[in-house]
Order: C-alpha cells, then structure tokens, then sequence
C-alpha cells in the first residue's frame, strides 16, 4: 500500500483538492483508499469525515500504532463508489505535534501508526501548508511526495521549499521515500504570468512536473461546497478535471505501485 505525502511551503495552493481529486479518482477505479488529514486546519476533514468523530490523527501520534489506527479510521462521508475510501480526520490540536525540530531529530510516531494500514491500496496524507514536524512526519511515513504549486513566484518557492525537505527526510529519515513529482494547479490558460512561472517550474523540476496541469475550474470548488467528489459533481468542468486527476492517479501509481 504505497503512501503519499501531499504537500507545500505554501498555503492554498490545492493540496487538499488534490487529495480530494485523487482519492475520487482512486474511487472510481475500485481502489480501497485511505485519506489521512494532517492539516489542523482541517478541510479535508470537513468533507470526508463524520460530525462527531470518536479518534483522529492526534491518536496517530499520541499513541502510535495498530490500535489507534484501528480507532481513528472511519468510512468517508462521500457517497460511495466502486471503491472504498476512508478518512483519519484532523483535530485542531495537531499544532502540538507541528514544532519545528531538527530533522534528524525527530523519531517518527506516524509512521508507527501507518505501518499498520496494509489492506488499502492507496493511503494519502494531506498536510498543512508548513514544513514543520506534520510535514516531516508524513514525510517519514511515506513512499512517495506529490507537491502541489500554483504558477505563481511565491507558489514556486514553496515547491522549492517543499523539496529541499524531502530530500533532507530521504537523507535522514527515511531511505523508502523514492518518488517527488509537482503538479502545477489554478492554471490559467490566458496568462502570460502562468505560462512565464510554468517555464521556470520546469526549468527548476525538470521532469518531475506532471502533465498534464490542472487548470482553474470552478467546478473544484462547487464540488468541495457540495461535499461529493467532484467526479460526482456532473458538469463539463468536473468532467475535465476527473479526467485529469485519472492520469495523476495512473502515473502516480505506475510510478510507486
Ligand atoms: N483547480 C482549481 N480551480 C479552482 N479552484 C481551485 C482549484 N484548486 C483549488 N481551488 C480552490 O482554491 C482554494 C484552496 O484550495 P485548497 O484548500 O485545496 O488548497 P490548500 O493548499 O489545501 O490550502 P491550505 O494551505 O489552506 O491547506 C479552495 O477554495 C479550492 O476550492
Ligand atoms: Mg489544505
């Protein structure tokens, strides 16, 4: 069960759409799939998750390993689909666990807690938009980073930011982490600034930016607001953006699968 960190030095620029957007894709194609929301913010939380959860990802870190995993995962929200997806929610005090440490420093409790979760065929960690201890927790725990950026200077410093990281977790803390890739998101087909900033993504990521971009669609947001997929959704710009997000979920796998 290949897990994947999704992340950025950079708030708002879709990491957790793009959670959301690959774990309808991973639904539609009969995956079974986790969605861990490491964000105290928590948005994903706020879709997929019930009203009064019991556990969450605070027990993932609080008393790590198979029991609180057992207790904190409950059947997402979602209408089902031909898979099954499943959340671990947010809690606001997650912020206890976000101080920063040295890298090497840090002994990982999440890991301890996911390396229990055999039996998906998917698991995706939503992270805040720091990389703080969350990050590098998730970081530790996975197999793979997907870093999401908008073409933007300061979306490109953030994926630069949230590189820099995986490397040093690769180095320090956990030799499994084999895949980086950025998805380049909120593209806007009629700026000269997004076509400028999507050259210098390339130029700083070379082939680890994943085609094809996700453009700006509203259809994301009605989405979110209606909390379904948006694969569910039904208009011409879900249509576009599930179709995206299939060949995300497609190459992500071939890649780490
Ligand atoms: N491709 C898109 N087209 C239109 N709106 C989008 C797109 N991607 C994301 N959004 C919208 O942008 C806002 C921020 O997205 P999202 O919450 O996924 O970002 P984030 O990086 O997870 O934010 P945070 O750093 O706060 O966790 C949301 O309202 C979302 O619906
Ligand atoms: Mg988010």
């Amino acid at each position: 069960m290949p897990i994947v960190s999704v992340l950025s030095h950079k708030g708002g620029v879709g990491k957790t759409s793009v959670v959301l957007g690959l774990a309808g894709a991973a639904m539609q194609q009969g995956l079974a799939t986790l969605v861990v929301d490491l964000d105290p913010q928590g948005n994903a939380s706020s879709i997929l998750g019930p009203d009064s959860p019991t556990a969450s990802a605070l027990d993932l870190f609080s008393r790590p390993g198979a029991k609180a995993l057992q207790d904190a995962v409950t059947a997402c929200a979602w209408e089902s689909g031909p898979g099954e997806v499943d959340v671990v929610v947010s809690d606001p005090m997650l912020i206890k666990f976000d101080a920063w440490k040295e890298i090497k420093s840090v002994t990982p409790r999440l890991a301890k807690s996911l390396e229990h979760s055999a039996g998906y065929d998917l698991v995706l960690i939503d992270c805040p938009p720091s990389l703080g201890t969350l990050a590098v927790e998730a970081l530790a725990a996975s197999d793979a980073a997907v870093i999401v950026t908008e073409p933007t200077y300061f979306g490109v410093q953030g994926a630069l930011r949230a590189a820099d990281t995986f490397e040093e977790v690769k180095r320090n803390l956990n030799r499994k982490l084999k895949d980086v890739s950025v998805i380049l998101n909120r593209v806007k087909s009629t700026a000269e600034e997004h076509d400028y900033r999507a050259r210098e993504l390339s130029r700083e990521f070379g082939k680890l930016v994943v085609k094809p971009v996700i453009p700006e669609r509203i259809a994301v947001q009605q989405a979110e607001g209606a909390a379904i997929a948006v694969q569910k959704y039904g208009s011409a710009g879900s249509r576009e953006i599930s179709n995206i997000f299939e060949t995300h979920l497609d190459k992500l796998l071939r890649r780490i699968g």
